[in-house]
């Protein structure tokens, strides 16, 4: 895999935790197993631009200024620039992915403000297994989530920051999962 010393230094446990869920998620909704072989492959890049992020914002348990966020989002700009000189099918999934994977269903997400289905579903599915597994995961600025409240906030974002049709494929996974 490219850019297997960056995931390295990066949460390479998220990204593949992310990366599976993305691909079970996909498959759910009956996309081809191309097309889910290319989101997985694509998800291990989601955050690959903070690595251009300073480790003292990265590990910040405080909340951050106005500026601190702005550059927190460039993320995303850095991670397409670090993809650019990459082709191929799955680096071009990557580059969807890390582009639209903080965009909102409500148009209120960045780089662009997308809205609705002007999102790329790859982006749309990768946004919420993104978003469970942070919350599920310690961070420097926060405890784990337990499952239930996990599930409660995800719930609560159909139609803010997810795709109401994803979110439902997406809680009735991890429901089936849970159950067994
Ligand atoms: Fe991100």
């Amino acid at each position: 895999m490219i850019l297997e010393n960056v995931l390295n230094i990066l949460d390479r446990y998220h990204a593949r935790r992310v990366s599976d869920l993305s691909m079970s998620l996909a498959r759910h909704l009956g996309l081809s197993e191309r097309e889910v072989g290319l989101i997985g492959q694509g998800a291990l890049y989601h955050d690959i631009g903070k690595i251009a992020i300073p480790t003292s914002l990265l590990e910040s348990k405080d909340k951050f200024s106005e500026e601190e966020r702005r550059l927190m989002q460039r993320h995303v700009e850095y991670g397409l620039s670090i993809l650019s000189v990459y082709t191929g099918e799955v680096m071009e999934a990557a580059k969807v992915i890390v582009v639209s994977h903080h965009e909102r269903w409500d148009g209120q997400g960045y780089p662009y403000g997308l809205m609705g289905e002007k999102i790329p579903l790859y982006g749309r599915i990768v946004a919420i297994c993104d978003v469970f597994d942070a919350l599920c995961s310690e961070r420097p600025y926060k405890a784990a989530w337990p499952l239930g409240q996990v599930l409660d906030y995800i719930k609560s974002q159909s139609e803010k920051a997810f795709d109401p049709r994803l979110t439902e494929a997406f809680l009735q996974i991890i429901y089936e999962g849970a159950a067994v």
